[in-house]
């Protein structure tokens, strides 16, 4: 699937736009040879809080000039002005999705997909999308009705989408309907969990309603990337049932 340039193995985009590949690097220059690298198979690419702090904006614009949409996983959590503020500049930078933490309250949220729509507007891109945070999928298991509690405050903001466990699905996607779903968390059968408490395969996740895939280091710490990629690749086509 990932050719020997690195460009492209054929997965169509509508698939590779689902995939996201969590670029958790503390260095610009590893993290876009990882983008390249996979880019036949992730159309999609996450910049979080450690890849920002090193490199932030510079690297933002590199992923989206190399054809990537970029997801912003900052998770944001400040009082509505500052997040609406930091969000409108984030918006300009032609990030396509940005993560809010639902637990910032709905003016904050709602702030925060104001700012990053309106930054987006005026640097003359497509709409963006924020993904309402819910409860991190680091934790084992949240409290009952809190999911579905923040995923009606992602859509009454006006989120996009919201990011949840594979097994918050199911209280999720009623609560938010609407939504597009981002599922991290995601292991190959087998594989190491590392930290995260509620993980699941991508056959999994899709099967429960997921529409993004975010995954890292079941592909960057693999011993074979690009078989851990081909094995991503494989068990997501068996969960929509076209293998
Ligand atoms: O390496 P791994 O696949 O565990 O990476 C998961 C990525 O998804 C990390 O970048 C992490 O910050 C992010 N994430 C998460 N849980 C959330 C939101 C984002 O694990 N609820």
């Amino acid at each position: 699937m990932v050719e020997a340039d690195g460009t492209t193995g054929g997965l169509p985009d509508e698939l590779r736009r689902r995939l996201v590949l969590a670029l958790d690097f503390d260095d610009s220059v590893l993290a876009m040879r990882w983008a390249l690298r996979m880019r036949g198979i992730f159309g999609v690419t996450k910049v979080g809080l450690e890849l920002w702090s090193a490199a932030g904006p510079s690297t933002v614009a590199e992923l989206v000039g190399q054809g990537f949409h970029v997801f912003l996983d900052l998770k944001l959590a400040d009082i509505p002005n500052t997040t609406y503020r930091a969000a409108r500049v984030l918006g300009a930078l032609g990030a396509r999705y940005l993560t809010v933490h639902a637990s910032a309250g709905e003016a904050s949220v709602m702030a925060g997909v104001e700012g990053f729509a309106e930054g987006a507007e005026q640097a003359g891109l497509p709409r963006p999308a924020v993904l309402g945070v819910t409860v991190l999928t680091s934790e084992k298991e949240p409290p009952a009705g809190l999911v579905a509690e923040r995923a009606r405050l992602c859509a009454e903001a006006g989120c996009g989408g919201i990011v949840c466990a594979a097994s918050d699905l199911a209280v999720a996607k009623p609560a938010a309907p609407s939504l597009l779903t981002v599922v991290p968390g995601i292991r190959l059968a087998g594989g190491s969990t590392h930290d995260q408490g509620r993980s699941a395969t991508p056959a999994a996740a899709v099967r429960a309603g997921a529409d993004l895939l975010v995954v890292g280091r079941a592909v960057t710490a693999a011993d074979d990337p690009e078989r851990a990629a081909e094995a991503v690749v494989a068990d997501l086509l068996a969960g929509l049932g076209r293998n």
